[in-house]
């Protein structure tokens, strides 16, 4: 039972999905940090788009294009007021925090040079690490890591030691996709800024836990994707101040992000249209906000409560397991939890868990340098979210038993 003041019959009931069985068994699905289940208000919202609104958005003089550009800033604003924008057109619609962060990376092409240094943390997911190389090969630019310590936490230390007036960009998550570790972004942006150089924060894990207010933390760029909020695939968003988003050029060209266009010369639309070429997933958008007014009805102090009853007890549970290791078991994360069982590959447990009808994700979580940093070929990953319940963690643990009995 959980001691928390979330209706979670009430909430499950608007999960379709989580009502079916895999494998004969019963679906506990513990992979949120991959993606989150769809809610009925985010479904229904999309499907009465397509239903009653369709078309496309800021182009036509009639009635359903018009209603469909205001469902689409509507949304936008839904974003904005969320991670306390100043402005709406502060908010640009991408496909996902990877678009986001390439969008970013791409731009940072016109100002940097030989010699100019960026900061990335060996905690990276591979979207906030390989676009930033990309622009350092393009660029002669240097890339410095910011190495982790053996608890997963980031050497704060070598960090203060990397900036210098070389810095430009420093880029990090706010949450560890492989280990759930809150990163002290705060205190990251505030040092970089000392020197000069731009943040940005890549906020895919954390926004589905915690609420960035993004003009209390003064970072330059956010981003994070729709999915992990139990909106849709293929949307997201990238937050950035309007001094940066007017600074950068443009990342894709065509129709929408234009001013003038003549064969002499190509003048560009305002924000956020000229980082939005074409048309934009118009129904991901308005599942985005449909999805944004869901989490906040459930409500975000509720969800962190919750998830942290969760993960007490599954850490507590797991920890009794003979020869399991968690990765990144310390105070500030969110209810992530990646381990492994002495002589037991991750990929063994996944499936015989998987066969007993729970979703977990094994492998390198797209981080390559944690795995590296451990030497280990991957982890077991249980992403735990507000929809969760105390007896699905009792199935985890039984699992994982059950697994390593059959394994040893
Ligand atoms: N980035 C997603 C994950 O961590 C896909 O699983």
């Amino acid at each position: 039972m959980s001691n928390t003041s979330l209706d979670l019959a009430k909430i499950r009931a608007d999960f379709p999905i989580l009502q079916r069985k895999v494998n004969g068994q019963p679906l506990v699905y513990l992979d949120n940090a991959a993606t989150s289940q769809t809610p009925l208000p985010v479904i229904e919202a999309i499907s009465d788009y397509y239903k009653n609104t369709n078309a496309n958005i800021h182009r036509g003089v009639h009635a359903l294009s018009q209603e469909a550009t205001e469902q689409f800033e509507e949304a936008r604003k839904k974003i904005q007021t969320h991670f306390n924008a100043k402005h709406a057109h502060e908010i640009i619609l991408t496909s996902g925090t990877t678009h986001a962060i390439n969008l970013v990376a791409n731009g940072f092409a016109a100002f940097l040079k030989a010699g100019d240094e960026l900061i990335v943390s060996e905690l990276e997911h591979h979207a906030n690490i390989v676009p930033w190389q990309m622009l350092c090969e393009r660029t002669g630019a240097q890339l410095n890591v910011i190495p982790m310590t053996e608890d997963g936490t980031l050497d704060m230390g070598v960090y203060h030691s990397l900036l210098n007036e070389h810095t430009k960009v420093v880029f990090v998550n706010h949450v560890s996709n492989a280990l759930g570790i809150i990163n002290p972004i705060d205190h990251i942006i505030e040092k970089a800024h000392a020197v000069g150089a731009a943040v940005l924060i890549d906020g895919a894990q954390a926004a589905p836990h915690i609420v960035p207010d993004v003009q209390a933390l003064d970072v330059d760029f956010y981003t994070m994707s729709a999915h992990k909020i139990c909106g849709p695939t293929g949307i997201g968003m990238l937050y950035g101040k309007a001094e940066w988003l007017g600074k950068l050029p443009p990342y894709q060209g065509g129709g929408e992000m234009i001013d003038q266009v003549t064969f002499k010369k190509t003048t560009y639309a305002d924000l956020p249209h000229k980082f939005e070429a074409g048309t934009p997933n118009i129904a991901g958008g308005v599942g985005f906000g449909a999805a944004i007014d869901y989490m906040r009805r459930v409500g975000f102090d509720a969800i962190a409560a919750h998830e942290h009853e969760l993960l007490q007890h599954a850490t507590e549970k797991l920890n009794q397991i003979d020869g399991l290791r968690i990765y990144g078991d310390v105070a500030k994360k969110v209810a992530v939890i990646s381990f492994n069982v002495d002589g037991i590959h991750p990929y063994d447990i996944g499936t015989i868990l998987d066969k007993m009808g729970i979703a977990v994700r094994t492998g390198h979580h797209c981080c390559q340098p944690i795995m590296d940093h451990y030497q280990i070929p991957g982890t077991v990953r249980a992403s735990f979210a507000f929809y969760n319940t105390h007896d699905e963690v009792e199935r985890l643990v039984a699992g994982v038993e059950k697994a390593v009995r059959m394994l040893r």
